[in-house]
């Protein structure tokens, strides 16, 4: 995919109202520190325009990112022969959440911010699709599957990013992932994308998904 531009358009604090945005939403959850803000610069192609860090509890807003991208370059268009439609422009919002489970915030302030997170989830109508994100050397905490259940119960169909790919060997990949699944109690049809921030692998999958459903 080809990122034409990226702009941190809206940021919401737990009092904000949430904006009406008139393109798709892509909602990214998990975990605080599992890799949301590192998940969304990999696919917008910068090293650092989501704010992350290794100490937990960074994002503590809703961010909304603008993306503008198309599917190939000019330069593929040529010389593959392509139909011009893959050069058109196209936009949707990455909405990156507050990470859940985030130790040092107070009982109040963590219930506050689960219930703007839920909130969001339900009200936003172009909300297309939703993310959750977990690490893929851990079995999924009682929290994810909470989150996966909800988001399942709510009508929607996560599709599971399990984030740190390049910190495990390839021959534990199969292993990983079936756990993962297994915990999260997922069916066969629902997906789960590896994902590394650092190799970038799992990203042009993410990506074909976002644009399949923005098509829809
Ligand atoms: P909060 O905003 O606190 O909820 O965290 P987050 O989910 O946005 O996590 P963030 O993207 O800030 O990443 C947390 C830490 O994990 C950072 O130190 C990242 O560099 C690291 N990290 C994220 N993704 C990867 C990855 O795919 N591979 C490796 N090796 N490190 C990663
Ligand atoms: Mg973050």
């Amino acid at each position: 995919m080809i990122i034409k531009s990226v702009n941190l358009e809206t940021v919401c604090g737990i009092t904000s109202k949430l904006p009406e945005n008139e393109f798709s939403e892509f909602a990214f959850a998990g975990k605080s520190n599992v890799g949301k803000s590192s998940l969304i610069n990999g696919l917008i192609s910068r090293k650092a325009y989501a704010r992350t860090s290794a100490e937990p509890g960074k994002t503590q807003t809703i961010n909304y990112y603008k993306v503008e991208y198309r599917e190939k370059s000019q330069k593929e268009i040529e010389a593959q022969g392509l139909d011009a439609s893959y050069a058109q422009e196209k936009s949707v919002y990455f909405v990156d959440l507050p990470g859940y489970g985030f130790a040092k915030v107070s009982m109040e302030t963590k219930e506050k911010w689960g219930k703007m997170i839920e909130s969001y989830l339900h009200t936003s109508k172009p909300l297309k699709g939703v993310f959750l994100l977990v690490d893929i050397r851990h079995k999924p905490s009682a929290n994810d599957c909470q989150m996966f259940d909800w988001m399942v119960n709510s009508g929607f169909s996560p599709v599971v990013i399990a984030t740190k790919l390049d910190k495990i060997k390839r021959s534990q990949l199969s292993a990983r992932v079936k756990e993962i699944r297994s915990t999260l109690g997922m069916k066969s049809s629902e997906v789960l994308i590896p994902f590394s921030a650092e190799t970038k692998q799992g990203r042009e999958e993410i990506w074909a998904y976002i644009d399949s459903k923005n098509k829809e």
